[in-house]
């Protein structure tokens, strides 16, 4: 990079930060021109692979298309610029987003009340615990225990734990569902409430769900859902509706916001009228003057669970998500998410064993039982499908399948893509049969072949070095 010649005294970094912030290990940083940054950057980002580039079936995370006309109104003036701190009556449009926001939702899964503030979904999770928590003790009983079934999200018993109760764990049965019999054993005065994924993380939906609703009601228990697979019912079913007291929303998988690298998380919390008092502070309200307002004066409330009111950006890429579609379309996506794991399944299930074999809903999991026969895993699966250019699937989730494969497609893929993802499965299978070591060695197409993942997770390298 050429610069004009200095006209003013050189300062040291030592002058200028002061001598706890300059570090001679830095030295040796490489001096490289704007254009090789420029081309490292660019070169790295065509590395990656997304939901923009290609099918991304990494089941249980929803890795849907996000319209790029989110993006575009997240970005307005006004919404994206308006600071957490201006007084109510200048951010009313603000405000008004989060109420619609918030209105939406409450339709969408039948709920009376509704949060935007966590900022995931685990942390959602908590936030709902800490609810039914807070309602239990005041009326005198907070109870030791919180029931979450064996197929359950990992993060569900940590919120569970973290909120001060212990987990005790019930068994799928041989339909992948709660086991009832189990639950009526386990649903003692000592539980606080049931914590269940609805759909399952098997891509079941729990068809007793209304029994066990009511058997936990019946023993003063409330029910917590795991709604982070909204995916496979909105617009069809609404959990208020089969029994849910209290459960929680990802707007980064099933409202098209990005997630992963893509941006932050957005859980919000839906809650029943028994529950509303125990929302984080503040919640958003309507004046009988239409003005909109942010309410502290709420004694019952567990308190704030992240700084004012959540991530904004998602709230406003998920209503212009909901708005963009309207009922009709959160259906069809809806029905197009459970068709097309449907047609997965059933394209592929000769090949692959299919524990559960049931109609699925957003995701199907298969398990790796006759291909491991052969010495090729689920993980080796899924690392000679980047060589067919697909984004892996999940591997070795839920643990209840050992060797589990779950796909979930999505509703933004085309049939014609599905029939490519489909056709890499099966050569793939075809593979194992013929040379397992060739799998074994995969992936042969890009610029790292095996690492080892349990290193690279725990001792990650993350900055660069001076290598002398
Ligand atoms: C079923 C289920 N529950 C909970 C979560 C946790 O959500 P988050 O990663 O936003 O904390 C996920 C994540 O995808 C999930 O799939």
């Amino acid at each position: 990079m050429d610069l004009p010649p200095l006209d003013v005294p050189p300062v040291s970094p030592e002058e200028l930060l002061g001598k706890e912030f300059s570090r001679s290990e830095v030295e040796g940083f490489p001096e490289v021109s704007e254009l090789e940054v420029i081309r490292h950057f660019t070169r790295l980002s065509s590395w990656n692979y997304g939901v923009d580039t290609g099918l991304y079936p990494l089941g249980s995370c929803t890795m849907k298309y996000n319209p790029r006309i989110n993006e575009e109104v997240a970005r307005l003036e006004g919404l994206a610029t308006d600071h957490p701190y201006a007084p109510e009556a200048s951010v009313q449009g603000c405000l008004q987003v989060l109420h619609e926001t918030a209105r939406c939702l409450k339709e969408i899964t039948g709920m009376d009340a509704v949060t935007l503030q966590p900022a995931a979904g685990a942390q959602g999770e908590l936030t709902g615990i800490l609810m039914i928590r807070a309602c239990l003790s005041e009326r005198g009983n907070p109870r030791k225990y919180i029931l979450i079934p064996d197929s359950a999200h990992g993060t569900n018993p940590a919120s569970a734990t973290i909120s001060g109760y212990e987990v005790r764990h019930i068994k799928s049965d041989a339909h992948g569902c709660v086991d009832l019999a189990e639950l009526d054993h386990a649903m003692t005065d000592k539980v606080a409430g049931l914590m269940l994924t609805n759909p399952n993380t098997l891509g079941i939906f729990e068809s007793q769900i209304r029994e066990i609703a009511d058997l936990v009601h019946s023993r003063g228990g409330l029910m917590y859902m795991d709604g982070a697979n909204m995916n496979a019912l909105v617009g069809v079913a609404r959990p208020a509706d089969f029994g849910v007291d209290v459960m929680h929303l990802n707007l980064h998988k099933t409202f098209s916001t990005p997630h992963g690298g893509g941006g932050p998380g957005s859980g919000p919390v839906a809650a029943r009228k028994v529950l509303e008092p125990y929302l984080p502070l503040p919640v958003v309200e309507q004046a009988a003057d239409g003005t909109f307002r942010l309410n502290y004066d709420r004694p019952r409330s567990i308190g704030r669970v992240r700084a004012f009111y959540g991530n904004f950006g998602m709230a406003v890429r998920a209503l212009a998500y909901i708005q963009a579609n309207g009922f009709e379309g959160l259906r069809q996506t809806t029905q197009d998410a459970v068709l097309n794991a449907n047609y997965v399944m059933r394209q592929l299930q000769d090949l692959f064993d299919l524990p559960h074999d049931r109609t699925c809903m957003h995701e199907c999991v298969f398990s790796d039982r006759r291909q491991a026969a052969r010495g090729v895993r689920t993980g080796d699966i899924a690392k000679r499908l980047i060589d067919y250019g697909f984004h892996p699937y999940t591997t070795a989730f839920p643990l209840i399948v050992p060797g589990a494969m779950m796909i979930e497609p999505t509703e933004s893929v085309s049939k014609e893509e599905l029939d490519s993802f489909i056709y890499a499965l099966r050569s793939i299978a075809q593979e194992v049969e013929d040379d397992p070591e060739f799998v074994l060695k995969a992936p042969y197409t890009t610029r790292v072949t095996r690492l080892d993942e349990a290193a690279a997770a725990r001792k990650p390298v993350l900055r660069w070095k001076p290598s002398h």
